[in-house]
């Protein structure tokens, strides 16, 4: 399973890019505006700091907006992905950058139907959100399932990565059913380190070590 991480601050990826567990970073609108700058100029930066998929989200909602738009975030660097929103614009712009070889993420992802439309036109990745199908009441994890289903059942190579990721019992589960990537905040990929056993015992193995040299 791949982890990318989920944030348009660069000090947040600076952070976590030595662990050696980030392979990706994934973007969207809103976490471009927090950063305070450009999407081009964040874009920019993160590809010179990871070497992996770096997912940029159109802004266009037509198609032709979307591929000009694609055009210019694409030769930024050839590991910039390209997000589209779960849209009849953006499922047609899919399939013109899949047969381009261009990397595609589809967005906004709510059903195992729109799942299989982005699959039907070469996506590279899927993106369910997961958190936000919880916040009404529906099972973000649930719709990880089936989408898992459908593609295993007709052999479809587009990568399932969960996004809208809140806590480490989803990262969890994700794996369990069988996601190809999970992307997440800085603190949630901080939490799937933490065991409060992991602290107590680590505490006990200093003081007992210190122990022996008194
Ligand atoms: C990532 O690709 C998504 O845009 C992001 O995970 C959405 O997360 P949110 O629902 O917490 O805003």
């Amino acid at each position: 399973m791949e982890f990318f991480l989920d944030t348009g601050i660069i000090d947040e990826i600076k952070e976590a890019m030595h662990w050696g567990i980030v392979n990706g970073v994934t973007t969207n609108p809103t976490l471009i505006a927090k950063s305070g700058r450009t999407q081009e100029e964040v874009i920019k930066e993160i590809v010179t700091l990871i070497d992996g998929p770096i997912s940029a989200e159109v802004i266009s909602t037509d198609k032709a907006g979307m591929l000009k738009e694609a055009e210019s975030l694409a030769k930024i660097h050839d590991n910039v992905v390209i997000k589209l929103p779960l849209t009849i614009d953006g499922i047609s712009a899919c399939k013109v950058l899949s047969d381009q070889g261009v990397k595609t993420n589809v967005t906004l992802c709510f059903s195992s139907n729109q799942a299989l439309l982005a699959a039907k036109n070469g996506a590279t990745y899927i993106s369910p959100f997961i958190g936000r199908l919880d916040d009404i009441g529906h099972s973000g994890m649930g719709l990880i399932e089936e989408i898992r289903t459908v593609y295993d059942n007709y052999g479809f190579q587009t990568e399932i990565l969960a996004a809208s990721v809140r806590h480490a019992d989803h990262v969890r589960e994700a794996s369990l059913v069988g996601a190809d990537v999970a992307t997440m905040p800085l603190k949630c990929m901080k939490s799937l380190f933490k065991h409060p056993l992991t602290a107590i015992g680590l505490e006990q193995f200093l003081k007992d070590h210190q122990s022996t040299l008194s």
